[in-house]
């Protein structure tokens, strides 16, 4: 090891030549069997102000993990009786927040390949110099301060978003909760089904609060809302260089996930080439990162959501067969709201509730306003149900909300199924012109287009899709 810049010298530059690397110190660990490496690689560390423990070999390294916690260990990889590779084995085992660098012999590049697969959060080839240790230690740190803060959200995470936050009574709803608490401890992967807004994020997110997964990282990715190749990159991450503008690597959602739960919203919007790559990392329990040969494991358990028939899309060839398969494991379809309207005035009420809570105004439902709710046909499912009840709640004058504050269509889809497809053309005129006219109005403010509208962006994204609109085409009519 080289000692370029005395102790206590300038923080290195990071290594695209960004901003000087902060030194928040952390607790670390160093393990080497040979003592004069390890007493210089612990100096250096403990003069950039970190808390240094030392351990001269693998045994003494399981001995400390099992006894406190480090936010960061650095081991060497060859040690005899225990080496650095049952080091990083017991360190993810014991406590998975710590943040693992092996230290690697010129020449031993294969060996820190695989530690990096087994879960490894870099490596150090010796002999190296103190701005590179210091440098890798600081980003080591960095990603541990992240995964605490996820962990510290768990708590607050598990009271939103836990079970007892899904409302409905209707015996649809009670079936569809039973199989969520069944299948929820397994590692199967769920395909959850359902119209827009009838609540498949909450049942994913619920699915992940009751498993052992809980505590661990929930990362929903939307892929309707981005191009293929950006979905592949952002999903399996990419090595630098492997495209234009990957000016340095980066590890995608499957790895952000490792250890808790990956959640692929609108996975019927995805194209073959990637389905194939997603079925693979389902198949295999390993990803690849876009433009990179070596696989990395992950543990990570899917949860993915359609407002699509799949089945159909399958029979079409649109979606991957054994794709479909793989997902539907366990199959969840969420009822739509207009198929549980028991359901109806439990969340009408539930919604008034958080209004209360929120604005402590308590407002209360006109029996001629349940009646009419509960009439509705509700295309926006759930969501456009909260909608109404948040607009009626604050637009009623008095402590009640009559039939005639509630903004919803008369006659929106009640008809029978038999017109189902010319209702269904009728629908989709409508819905051309709200969604036209409300972009126009808001100069192309998607997001502000979605809150008017009560649809989730998403939603109005894969709409407008499908109706063929075009966000800046509509703003720059307005302009015109
Ligand atoms: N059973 C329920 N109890 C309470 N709130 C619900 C319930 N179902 C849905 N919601 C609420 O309705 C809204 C829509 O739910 P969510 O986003 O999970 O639906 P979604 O099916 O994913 O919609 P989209 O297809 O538009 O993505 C959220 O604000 C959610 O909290
Ligand atoms: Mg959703």
């Amino acid at each position: 090891m080289t000692l370029p810049s005395a102790p206590g010298g300038p923080p290195p530059e990071d290594a695209a030549g960004g901003p000087p690397v902060r030194a928040s110190p952390g607790k670390i660990l160093v393990v080497d069997d040979q003592k004069n490496m390890r007493a210089t690689t612990a100096m250096v560390l403990r003069s950039a102000g970190h808390a240094v423990e030392e351990a001269e070999d693998g045994a003494a390294a399981l001995r400390r993990i099992g006894g406190e916690a480090f936010d960061v260990v650095l081991t060497d990889l060859r040690m005899p009786t225990v080496d650095g590779m049952e080091v990083l084995r017991e360190a993810r085992r014991l406590a998975p927040e710590t943040q693992v660098i092996v230290m690697t012999a010129y020449g031993t590049f294969e060996s820190a390949v695989e530690a990096i697969r087994r879960g490894a959060y870099d490596f150090l080839a010796k002999p190296f110099r103190e701005d590179e240790l210091l440098l890798r230690v600081s980003k080591a740190l960095e990603k541990r301060r992240l995964v605490g803060e996820v962990n510290l959200l768990a708590g607050e995470f598990r009271r939103r978003y836990g079970l007892e936050h899904i409302v409905g009574r209707s015996p649809a709803m009670q079936e569809l909760l039973d199989r969520v608490v069944r299948i929820a401890p397994t590692d199967a992967t769920v395909l959850i089904s359902g119209e827009s807004g009838t609540g498949k994020e909450l049942v994913a997110r619920a699915l992940h609060v009751a498993s052992r997964r809980g505590e661990r990282p929930f990362v929903p990715v939307n892929c309707a809302a981005i191009t293929e190749t950006l979905l592949e990159s952002e999903l399996f991450g990419h090595a630098k260089g492997s495209f234009t503008g990957a000016t340095r690597a980066r590890r995608g959602l499957f790895e952000e996930a490792n250890g808790g739960t990956l959640f692929v919203d609108e996975i019927g919007e995805t194209a073959p080439g990637f389905q194939a790559k997603l079925l693979r990392a389902l198949q295999e329990g390993e990803i690849r990162r876009v433009g990179e040969s070596t696989p990395v494991q992950v543990d990570v358990r899917v949860v993915a959501a359609t407002n699509q028939d799949l089945r159909r899309a399958v029979a079409e060839r649109r979606f991957r067969e054994d794709l479909y398969y793989r997902l539907a494991v366990v199959p969840l379809r969420i009822p739509p709201l207009r198929e549980r309207r028991e359901d109806v005035a439990l969340l009408a009420v539930h919604f008034l509730e958080r209004f209360a809570t929120r604005t402590g105004a308590t407002k209360t439902l006109a029996p001629g306003a349940i009646e009419r709710l509960s009439a509705h046909y509700w295309p926006g499912n759930v969501r456009e149900l909260e909608n109404v009840i948040e607009h009626a709640a604050a637009l009623a004058r008095g402590p009640e909300i009559r039939a005639e504050d509630l903004q919803i269509e008369a006659h929106a889809g009640t008809g029978p199924a038999s017109e189902a497809r010319t209702l269904a053309a009728a629908v989709e005129e409508a819905e051309r012109n709200a969604i036209a006219a409300a972009v126009a109005r808001a100069g192309g403010d998607l997001s502000r287009v979605a809150r008017e509208l009560g649809v989730s962006s998403t939603t109005l994204w894969r709409k407008m899709k499908r109706l063929g609109l075009d966000a800046r085409a509509a703003g720059g009519a307005l302009q015109d």
